[in-house]
């Protein structure tokens, strides 16, 4: 078992297979007429959870951390964690949103009705559709400011020491205005369902 889940490729399939296999039981072997927003509203949590659970981890985790690391320690945080965790951090938000606006086009087989309510704040939508704008602020955030300034502070965009410590400030004031948008960007998430 221990040498099966040593491959993170082989635990993640089987972790999908598991859920395809309770997905059947529950539906009873059919796959019934609501399954497109089912599976998208699955992999959309999916896909927030790797995005928002990397931004909580940057903040609450890997930046205050780095003042107790060592200066010759730092290259392991700086070099190899934290660009493959901007990997799947980046990608998990353009994941969230395409699965978001996919599950939100399904809610009503493609009319984009209840989109249309939704990013106009329209009575029935508000709580989502606030969700939805404030996530798009945070997308926004991880593709225009974040990922370029980060890649100037790991040096994947050679720039000098002063435009360094510049692009490391704004890459943290965008990732905190993320962290603070987070929490009402998921109220407005739950929210869907609560008042939609
Ligand atoms: C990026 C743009 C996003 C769009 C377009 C979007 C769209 C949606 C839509 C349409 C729903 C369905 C609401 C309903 O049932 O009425 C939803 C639910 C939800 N979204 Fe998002 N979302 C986005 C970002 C996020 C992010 C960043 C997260 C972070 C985890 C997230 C987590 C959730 C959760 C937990 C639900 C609740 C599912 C439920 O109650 O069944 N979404 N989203």
């Amino acid at each position: 078992m221990a040498a099966y889940l040593s491959s993170l490729p082989r635990t993640v399939v089987t972790g999908f297979v598991l859920a395809v296999i309770v997905y059947l039981v529950l539906a009873n072997g059919m796959i019934g007429s609501g399954f497109l927003p089912y599976f998208f509203r699955w992999l959309h949590i999916i896909c927030g959870v790797m995005w928002i659970g990397l931004l909580w981890y940057f903040n609450f985790v890997q930046v205050p951390s780095m003042a107790q690391i060592p200066a010759e320690q730092k290259p392991a945080v700086t070099k190899v964690i934290a660009p493959r965790a901007l990997f799947w951090f980046r990608w998990g938000a353009m994941a969230t949103l395409i699965t978001g606006l996919l599950l939100a086009a399904s809610m009503d087989n493609f009319a984009l009705v209840y989109l249309r309510e939704a990013l106009s704040l329209g009575e029935g939508q508000r709580a989502i559709g606030i969700g939805i704008w404030l996530a798009f602020i945070m997308w926004f955030n991880v593709w225009f400011i974040i990922w370029p300034n980060q890649k100037k502070v790991l040096g994947i965009t050679p720039v000098d020491a002063d435009a360094t410590a510049k692009a490391a400030k704004w890459a943290g004031a965008a990732s905190r205005i993320n962290t603070l948008l987070s929490i009402t960007m998921l109220l407005g998430m739950a929210g869907g369902s609560h008042f939609g």
